[in-house]
Order: structure tokens, then C-alpha cells, then sequence
């Protein structure tokens, strides 16, 4: 088990975003986690990654308590995440994106530009271009690219700060049905690759079907199905909570 979350409770007000989250991720698992709007799926990332203190419960990450540090400290521990509007620096170009990526990884960001780009990590830019399918982008600017590519450079830049566990939160929406598969497609075989637990948000049922290993279904801050993605798209409460059905 590389991540634990403990009696995980947050309220916002009346809302209740996460009730008693108690789940277990291990190492280089793909979940995905479904539920309608407003369900929890974003806090529970936004809790994990320091963005949201909770009210109540812990997260304990590969042994360590990790409860309350802030968004930085979480990250350098190896817990990256994407967020549901991709995060770029728009008039950069694609290889600057994760040349910069690479440096606030390396420590650098602070200083001049001119040091940020020294040779070894252009060549390491490169090969996650390549990863990711975006080497015919290197030069654009991340704010021109199709939504499909931005995604993938969304979760390239995550991915370059070499994580142990990626959460993304809705790597396709925004997507187009015939671009999503090809996302997926790009991102799966890389992340499963290198080993990297991943957890990803998703809306769209045919990809959390395909894609997911184990799938989390919320519905107001809770659990309300979890297993493999056959047994949990089937389940009557997962069906009521996310197609309205009776
Ligand atoms: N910072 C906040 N302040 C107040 N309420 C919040 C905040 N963040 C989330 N909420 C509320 O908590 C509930 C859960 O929100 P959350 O963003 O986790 O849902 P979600 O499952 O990601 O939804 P969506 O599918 O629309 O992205 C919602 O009712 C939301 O309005
Ligand atoms: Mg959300």
C-alpha cells in the first residue's frame, strides 16, 4: 500500500464533500474514480494534495503522516496531480512548458532564466515530449495547442516532476469522443510503464470502462461502490447517483 486515507471528513457548510473516506491505494494501480457533480471526487484530491485541510482524518503516504502539509511540501514527497483546468504557461512554448517543469523540479525556479535551460534537461524535456506524443508541438505555443495535446501536456508536466502517484482530475474532459481514446491511449502505456500509482477523476463512462483498473464510485462525499470497473458501472446505486436512473 503506498497511500492510505483515514476517516477522511470535510465539510464545506451543509456540504458534505468527503464523509469518513477510508480507502487504500497501492503501488501502480490505475483507479479511476466516477460520481455526479458536486459528489467529492476534486476534494478528495484537493485533500490528499494539501489544498483542502480536512476536518477530520489522516492520509498516510507510503508509512508517513502527510495530514496538513501544504501543497509544495506534498509534492516534493512525490505526489503530483493534474488539475480540471490544464495549468500552463500559455505563451510559452510546449518544450519551454517542461523545460521550467523540470527546473521547479530541480529547485532552479527562482533563478535566471538563462540557467533554467542547460542541456541535460532539454534532452530530458525531449524524451517526455516524445513519451507523450508531443515532439510535432515542441515548438507551438501551449496556449494554440488542440485540447487533446494540452491535456497530455498537462499531465506530462506532473509526470516530469517524476512522481510516485499522479492524480488527474478529468485527464479527457473538454475532449473530443475521438481524442479521448487517443489520450488515453498515450497516457496509459506511460504511466503504467514507469510504475507510477495513478488516480484519475473521469466523467466519461466508455473511459473509466476501458481505462481503469479498480474504479471508486462517489455520491455526496461517500463511497458508494468500489471494484472493478464491469461490477461498479453495474451496480443499481452507481447507475441512480450518475444516470439519474430509478
Ligand atoms: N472550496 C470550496 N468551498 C465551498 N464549497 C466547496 C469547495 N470545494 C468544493 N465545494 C463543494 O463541495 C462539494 C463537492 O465538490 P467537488 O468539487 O469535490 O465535487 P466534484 O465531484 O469534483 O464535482 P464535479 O464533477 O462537478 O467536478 C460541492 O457541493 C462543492 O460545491
Ligand atoms: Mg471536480
Amino acid at each position: 500500500m503506498v497511500l492510505e486515507t483515514i476517516g477522511l471528513t470535510k465539510f464545506f457548510g451543509m456540504v458534505r464533500a468527503a464523509e469518513d473516506l477510508s480507502l487504500t491505494f497501492q503501488e501502480g494501480e490505475l483507479v479511476g474514480i466516477v460520481g455526479p457533480n458536486g459528489s467529492g471526487k476534486t476534494t478528495l484530491l484537493n485533500v490528499i494534495t494539501g489544498y483542502v485541510k480536512p476536518d477530520r482524518g489522516r492520509i498516510r503516504y507510503q508509512g508517513k503522516d502527510i495530514t496538513g502539509l501544504s501543497p509544495r511540501a506534498v509534492a516534493d514527497l512525490g505526489i503530483a496531480r493534474s488539475f480540471q483546468m490544464p495549468q500552463l504557461y500559455l505563451s510559452l512554448t510546449v518544450l519551454e512548458n517542461l523545460v521550467l517543469a523540470l527546473a521547479i523540479r530541480a529547485g532552479r525556479a527562482r533563478g535566471f532564466w538563462a540557467p533554467l535551460v542547460r542541456a541535460d534537461r532539454l534532452d530530458e524535456a525531449r524524451r517526455v515530449l516524445e513519451q507523450f506524443d508531443l515532439e510535432e508541438h515542441a515548438t507551438h505555443e501551449a496556449g494554440q495547442l488542440p485540447e487533446g495535446a494540452r491535456k497530455l501536456l498537462d499531465v506530462a508536466l506532473s509526470f516530469a516532476r517524476r512522481p510516485r502517484i499522479l492524480l488527474m482530475d478529468e485527464p479527457t474532459s473538454g475532449v473530443s469522443a475521438r481524442d479521448k481514446s487517443k489520450v488515453m491511449d498515450t497516457l496509459v502505456p506511460v504511466l503504467k510503464g514507469t510504475g507510477v500509482t495513478t488516480i484519475f477523476v473521469e466523467h466519461d463512462m466508455e473511459v473509466v470502462q476501458r481505462y481503469a483498473e479498480r474504479v471508486l464510485a462517489f455520491d455526496e462525499g461517500k463511497v458508494v461502490a468500489a471494484g472493478s470497473p464491469d461490477a461498479v458501472l453495474a451496480d443499481p446505486a452507481v447507475r441512480r447517483a450518475l444516470l439519474g436512473q430509478p
